[in-house]
């Protein structure tokens, strides 16, 4: 073992756990890296003079002592200003457009204006001003980015290798926090390219993804945090670099602080796409417009929409001007720029009272609380209703009906009960019913588990409605016209007993209903014939085995192809199935072995329930087995390019090697072309890859 094999041993760590961490893409089990990673702490162990910084097993380091170091920032760490509504966001950014005028920068605005408009507002002169603001208005490149709710940090690389991370402090002086720093698994210790930058300051957000957080609250040892906020910050200033270790934060760069190097920037946009490819995780939700009211708004509610579905707490978004030249016009007041503006969304926490605590029964079953609360309007709607999870997060709340409790709208659609804020003057127990609340079976508590369960299996109208539900929901069976509401109606009715009843529906049965006229049934019947015809994996999905959802579905049915070679798969060929564990082969066998089971899915197919079998494979992924590597200037953002990519089976790869199938080369593409030339692997530029997509998605 030579020091140079040493070498390539870290850098092969580097490289997977780059592709792990940052581009959610892994390409080794983890039991490799892990055999991998003991290898390489024997040898450091028998060589200590060969151990370099960017070495994995240097993000741990010493405990430090109680005060942290200060560091001076050489460009101050701004903060921003906030705005609350459209209103206020589409001013602060004709402020910025009239400041620009202001300058009378004519050279600029000539860049920005059409010669037209120059002329015609130079001839109204007296109104140049304004007619000039509002033109340049519209002509703004705006770059949007979530607002990441955890902890700005900034991250000192000199000649590539990290020297420090530091707080944001006062915004001049911060604290040396590089210890924490080195255990973000997304920060790398070393940049990702030859000709590294002799100094380079990232800035961005560290964050806890809410799992995390939820997983971390519920663990034992460690006390409770209010969010994933303060976790994160608690995290961070953690004086012991194995707890931080223990506690996975993310780091996604939003900002240069000091900065010299070769390459040169005029957009905000390409410094980010730069630290995308050095190393960085990009956000895949940043977005780039041109500058209208409608723009904003439009922004703002696919935000609004994508803000629970996220992995991370957003509180709002950041609006930013792109061009770097305007943004060095603009400058900035006191401590924020005046290029850019957070949006923020409404207030998340309220305080409440809670009523009662009613118990639902799910489609499993399964029954939990739910709060009704004395309504109260928290993070821009109105709220009644709360979740409490099971009976031990009641007990660890010590909550209590009469109670004032602190509601938080968040992660989640359903609000959650965080905390008591004081305890009522007559405070009455919860207590789990005996008897099911819709069935009157008798309710039992599921061995090993928090969670209890009525016993009344198909003769519980709500399981069979919810069973329902789920079938025809959107991400099974997409019956859209069948809602929620309809179904529990002809289930109350003795309508709908299973789901196989919904193909047997007749027009006076929905007809005869309370606001549902014969031209609405006429429609749902249609809704539901037209859904018939499905795919295999939406099948499996919508039969509801538990554990198998959405991807669990898909696996099955790339693997097996058809429902035949499933229905009789044992156990030991069910556990191949990538992400297929022993629990969920289990549950395949366990529904397949059951002779009502068999019965409703052949019901199921006689009611003409059908899909293209040969069709689940061949089309899904064309480019299976390719290796891709995205490089330059994409006009896409490349998040979005490697979706496509890995949806149509290729896996894409930040490095070129004799492996890779194919460098999609953007403008300005530098080194990774080069050595796609000298490996002979082959280049495709960015029309040509348009060109394939296309051919490939007819
Ligand atoms: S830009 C000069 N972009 O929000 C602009 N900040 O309220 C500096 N934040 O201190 C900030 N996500 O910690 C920017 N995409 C984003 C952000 C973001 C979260 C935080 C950041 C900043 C605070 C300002």
């Amino acid at each position: 073992m030579t020091f140079k094999n040493y070498q390539q041993l870290v850098a092969q760590l580097n490289c997977w756990s780059h592709a792990y961490h940052v581009l959610d893409a892994p390409l080794v089990l983890d039991s490799e890296y892990d055999a991998a990673f003991r290898e390489l702490q024997t040898l450091e162990k028998q060589h200590p003079t060969w151990i370099v910084s960017e070495s994995p097993t240097q993000r741990v380091g010493d405990i430090v002592s109680s005060v942290f170091r200060k560091i001076p920032h050489e460009i101050k760490m701004l903060s921003l200003e906030n705005a609350f509504s459209l209103e206020e966001t589409n001013a602060f950014f004709l402020r910025a457009a009239k400041n620009l005028v202001d300058l009378e920068d004519f050279e600029k605005l000539e860049n920005l204006l059409a010669e037209t408009a120059i002329k015609k507002a130079q001839e109204l002169k007296s109104e140049f001003k304004e007619f000039a603001t509002s033109e340049l208005f519209e002509k703004l490149p705006i770059f949007s980015e979530p607002k990441l709710d955890g902890f700005a940090i900034s991250l000192r690389y000199e000649n590539g290798i990290l020297i420090y991370g530091a707080t944001r402090g006062d915004g001049e002086i911060g604290e040396d926090v590089t210890h924490t720093i080195k255990t973000i698994q997304s920060i790398p210790l070393k940049l990702q390219t030859d000709i590294p930058p002799e100094v380079l300051e990232v800035r961005g957000e560290v964050f806890m993804t809410k799992s995390v957080f939820e997983q971390l609250n519920q663990s034992a040892n460690v006390r409770s945090f209010v969010n994933p906020r303060n976790a994160a910050a608690g995290t961070i200033r953690q004086l012991n670099p194995k707890a931080a270790m223990e506690r996975p934060l993310q780091f996604i760069p939003y900002g240069m602080g000091a900065y010299s190097g070769e390459r040169e920037f005029t957009r905000h946009s390409e410094i980010l796409s730069y630290f995308g490819e050095i190393g960085f995780k990009s956000n895949p939700n940043n977005h780039a417009f041109w500058a209208t009211k409608t723009a904003f708004e439009q922004d703002y509610q696919r935000m609004e929409k994508l803000r629970d579905f996220l992995p991370m707490e957003i509180d709002g978004i950041v609006y930013k001007i792109d061009d770097l030249n305007l943004q060095e016009k603009l400058g900035f007041i006191s401590r924020s720029p005046k290029w850019a503006v957070a949006r923020k969304f409404p207030a998340q926490v309220m305080t409440t009272t809670l009523l009662d605590v009613d118990f639902q029964v799910g489609r499993t079953g399964v029954l939990t609380p739910v709060a009704r609360l004395e309504p109260v309007f928290v993070g821009g709607v109105t709220v009644s209703n709360a979740t409490l999870h099971n009976m031990d997060e009641i007990e660890r709340l010590n909550l209590c009906i009469g109670d004032k409790i602190e509601i938080h709208r968040a992660g989640d659609v359903i609000p959650k009960v965080t905390k008591v804020v004081a305890e009522g003057e007559t405070r009455q127990n919860i207590v789990m019913p005996s008897h099911c609340p819709v069935c009157s079976s008798s309710v039992q508590r599921i061995e090993n588990q928090t969670a209890y369960r009525c016993s009344g299996g198909l003769i519980c109208a709500a399981q069979i409605a919810e069973r329902i539900k789920y079938y025809a929901s959107r991400n099974c069976m997409n019956i859209r016209q069948l809602g929620t509401k309809l179904i529990e109606v002809l289930c109350e009715q003795g309508i709908l007993n299973n789901v196989v009843d919904i193909y047997r529906l007749q027009i006076d049965d929905i007809s005869k209903l309370e606001g549902q006229g014969e031209k609405n049934a006429t429609k749902i019947l249609a809704a539901i014939e037209g859904s018939k015809h499905t795919k295999f994996s939406t099948f499996l999905t919508a039969l509801g085995i538990p554990e198998v959802g959405e991807s669990g579905a898909k696996n099955l049915a790339r693997y097996f192809e058809s429902l035949e070679k499933l229905r009789t798969a044992d156990i030991e060929t069910l556990v191949q199935v990538p992400d297929v564990g022993s629990i969920t082969a289990n549950n395949v066998r366990t529904f397949f072995d059951d002779t009502a089971n068999n019965q409703l899915v052949d019901d199921l197919l006689a009611a003409g329930v059908t899909w293209d079998e040969n069709k689940i494979v061949e089309n899904l992924q064309p480019l299976a087995e390719q290796t891709w590597v995205l490089t330059g200037t994409l006009s896409s953002p490349r998040n979005e390019i490697k979706e496509k990519l890995e949806g149509l089976g290729a896996k894409v790869s930040s490095s070129v090697s004799a492996k890779t199938t194919v460098v999609l080369a953007g403008e300005a593409a530098g080194s990774k072309r080069k050595q796609a030339e000298d490996l002979g692997v082959k280049i495709l530029d960015e029309t040509q890859f348009l060109e394939l997509i296309e051919s490939l998605s007819k």
